[in-house]
């Protein structure tokens, strides 16, 4: 049988808000042949790949583990295992993922408390501060790269104000994992979670995720069960950790097998150097569409390296030049979400998309196009 559309894929320049490009290290680990989820040798790679997130992530963290699942399955199951129906809960918004977690945690039965803040501008540290000393929460939680807006959360300084309360810390690293330091231990943070397609240039769908031992005993002291099954992290450490390995849903092997591949990549090259390749690719962007007359929609002390808003020039049909781009050039960039569509692109520079050669053919392309 002949699959057609499958062989209309093509290679494709991806420089929006995620997927990134995957190198070619990671899709010859995708196609590896595929062995038994229980098989001693993929137990191994399992080991390895926890070892490896512990590094990527800074932490001593026991509980560290891919979900199985994009970027929302990791929030959902920081906030399942965490919420009971009843707790106060803090969330800290300035953009869609910041209200995605008020969504999820309020589905839970949590009583949510929401800070909102500019969408492009960060979250007010004396905002959290003030808020803090009135209320006691169980959980704290904020997104550090906000995907929406390109903005960086100050991650470690509200991670201080939360180690005075009794509060959890709940940090969203999607879009920063990978790309930019995250400190999971020194900022205090309890529960963790990111996504494999942006910074770590692997193909969507794991969500690697961390707790703390505080974070862990929580769970344990739970009065009542977790409502979901497939994210319930009591029942997936007994497949992630021991000697003895139970079954509890077919791990997605190959994914696996690719997620081993890209945190490989990032180590061996060194994360420093990596974390200065998405900065040096960011400031060429910024200089490059600086030329072109194009503005940047957040302020440079808040911006982040690898999700770049950037203003659309007035007069221009936002949506025809996205797609132009797309069918002419096969170069993604993407277009703004909520309150920001039709005002901002995202131009993402993740992992394997983050090379000064794809910032100047982007650029090739965009000036032709506009
Ligand atoms: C900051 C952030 N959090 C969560 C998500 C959700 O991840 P996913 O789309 O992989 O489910 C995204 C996706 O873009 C994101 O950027």
């Amino acid at each position: 049988m002949k699959d057609t559309i499958l062989n209309s894929v093509q290679e494709t320049l991806l420089m929006g808000p995620g997927p990134s490009c995957v190198p070619p290290e990671v899709y010859r680990a995708l196609s590896l042949p595929t062995i038994g989820h229980l098989d001693p040798l993929f137990i191994e790679i399992m080991d390895e790949i926890q070892g490896r997130l512990r590094r990527i992530m800074n932490t001593k963290n026991r509980l560290t583990l891919p979900i199985s699942g994009t970027g929302s399955a990791g929030m959902e199951t920081c906030f399942v295992n965490l919420v009971e129906p009843g707790d106060d809960v803090l969330v800290l918004i300035n953009g869609v993922f910041g209200k995605r977690m008020e969504d999820v945690a309020g589905r839970l039965g949590a009583m949510v408390d929401a800070i909102e803040f500019d969408w492009g501008a960060p979250v007010d540290v004396a905002q959290v501060r003030e808020r803090l000393s009135k209320k006691d929460y169980r959980i704290v939680a904020v997104v550090h790269a906000e995907t929406s807006t390109g903005v960086a959360n100050p991650v470690a300084k509200i991670g201080a104000l939360v180690w005075e309360t009794d509060a959890l810390y709940l940090v969203d690293t999607v879009t920063s994992l990978g790309g930019m330091p995250v400190e999971a231990d020194d900022w205090g943070v309890d529960a963790v979670y990111s996504g494999t397609q942006k910074c770590l240039s692997c193909p969507p769908g794991l969500a690697p995720v961390s707790f703390s031992e505080r974070a862990v005993e929580k769970t344990m002291q739970r009065k009542t069960k977790v409502p979901n099954w497939y994210l319930d992290l009591s029942m997936i450490v007994n497949y992630w950790e021991g000697k003895k390995r139970a079954y509890h849903h077919t791990a997605p092997v190959n994914m696996l097998y690719g997620l081993h591949q890209a945190l490989g990549l990032i180590l061996d090259e060194g994360p420093e150097n990596v974390f200065g390749r998405h900065m040096d690719c960011h400031a060429l962007l910024v200089e490059t569409l600086g030329d072109m007359g194009i503005a940047m929609f957040v302020d440079p002390d808040c911006r982040l390296p690898m999700l770049n808003a950037v203003v659309i020039p007035e007069g221009v049909d936002e949506a025809a030049v996205r797609s132009r781009l797309l069918t002419d050039y096969r170069i993604e960039i993407g277009a703004g979400l909520g309150p920001l569509a039709g005002k901002i692109w995202r131009i993402g520079v993740m992992g394997h998309t983050a090379r000064p050669e794809n910032i100047t053919r982007l650029a090739s392309a965009l000036s032709d196009v506009l």
